[in-house]
C-alpha cells in the first residue's frame, strides 16, 4: 500500500447502485485496486448497505437492524440487485483488489473477524488486502483484541482533540478523515505516528489533486475513472 490509493466508494457508486455486486464489478472493470463497502450485522450475517434505514437505496421500509435477513434479501437494492452479503463481496473481488470494510452499527466486530479469518485462512486473501474501518471506534478495539493482524482505520467526520490517541490505541494503519477537515498539519501529525491518511469522499479531480499535494495517501471516490485522470 505505498502508492496513492483510490478506494471505489460503495463500489463504482457513481455508475451503479451503491453497495451492490454490480457496483463492485464495475469498479473492478474500471481498474479500482481498492473497494470500500459498508456493513451491518443482521442475524449473524454482515449485509452490505450504507444507511441505517432501507428507504433511500431499496424498495423496502424500516431499520436494517430491525429487519429479518429474509426480508432484506427479498428487496431490490437497484437494477434488480439484492442487498449483498459480505461473503458475496469477497467472492466477487477474488484476487483482483483490496477491500475496505466499513463497520456500521453495533455487534460487527466478532463477525468481521470470523469472516476475515475464513477468507485469509481458506481463500487466499492476505491481511494486507483488507482494511477494516469505522466511526464506531469501540468495534475497532474489539477487532484489535480478537485478531491483532487486521489493519484498522478509525474514521472521523469532525476531528476531536484526542484523535491521535484513539488511533494509537488500536495501532491504526490509517486515519480516515472527512476531506472537508483535512489540512497539512493533520497530515503531518498522522504521518509522524507512521499512519496513513485517507480522505473521503472526493469526486472532483482538482480536489483529489489538492489532497495529493498536501500529502494525503489516498481518497475515496464514487468515480474510479478519476484514477487515470489524476495520474
Ligand atoms: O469510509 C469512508 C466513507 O465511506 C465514510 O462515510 O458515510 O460514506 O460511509 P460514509
Ligand atoms: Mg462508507
Amino acid at each position: 500500500m505505498n502508492d496513492f490509493i483510490y478506494f471505489a466508494h460503495r463500489g463504482a457508486s457513481g455508475y451503479e447502485p451503491e453497495n451492490t455486486l454490480i457496483a463492485i464489478r464495475k469498479a473492478l472493470e474500471m481498474g479500482a485496486k481498492w473497494i470500500e463497502i459498508d456493513v451491518y450485522a443482521v442475524e449473524n450475517e454482515l449485509v452490505v448497505i450504507h444507511d441505517e434505514r432501507l428507504e433511500r437505496t431499496t424498495n423496502g421500509k424500516g431499520l436494517i437492524t430491525n429487519s429479518s435477513l429474509d426480508y432484506l434479501r427479498s428487496l431490490d437494492a437497484g437494477k434488480g440487485e439484492k442487498i449483498p452479503l459480505l461473503r458475496e463481496v469477497f467472492e466477487t473481488i477474488g484476487h483482483d483488489a483490496g477491500l475496505n470494510i466499513e463497520l456500521k452499527g453495533r455487534e460487527t466486530a466478532e463477525l468481521i473477524v470470523s469472516y476475515i479469518n475464513e477468507f485469509v485462512g481458506e481463500y487466499g486473501w492476505e491481511y494486507s488486502r483488507i482494511l477494516v474501518s469505522s466511526f464506531e471506534h469501540h468495534e475497532l478495539q474489539r477487532v484489535k483484541k480478537l485478531q491483532p493482524e487486521i489493519l484498522l482505520a478509525p474514521i472521523f467526520s469532525r476531528i476531536p482533540e484526542d484523535y491521535i490517541t484513539i488511533a494509537k490505541e488500536i495501532d491504526a494503519f490509517s486515519v480516515n478523515l472527512d476531506a472537508g477537515f483535512i489540512n497539512k498539519k493533520y497530515v503531518e501529525e498522522i504521518h509522524n505516528q507512521m499512519m496513513k491518511v485517507f480522505a473521503y469522499t472526493l469526486n472532483d479531480k482538482k480536489d483529489i489533486q489538492f489532497m495529493k499535494e498536501i500529502g494525503v495517501d489516498g481518497v475515496f471516490t464514487n468515480y474510479p475513472e478519476l484514477i487515470e485522470l489524476t495520474e
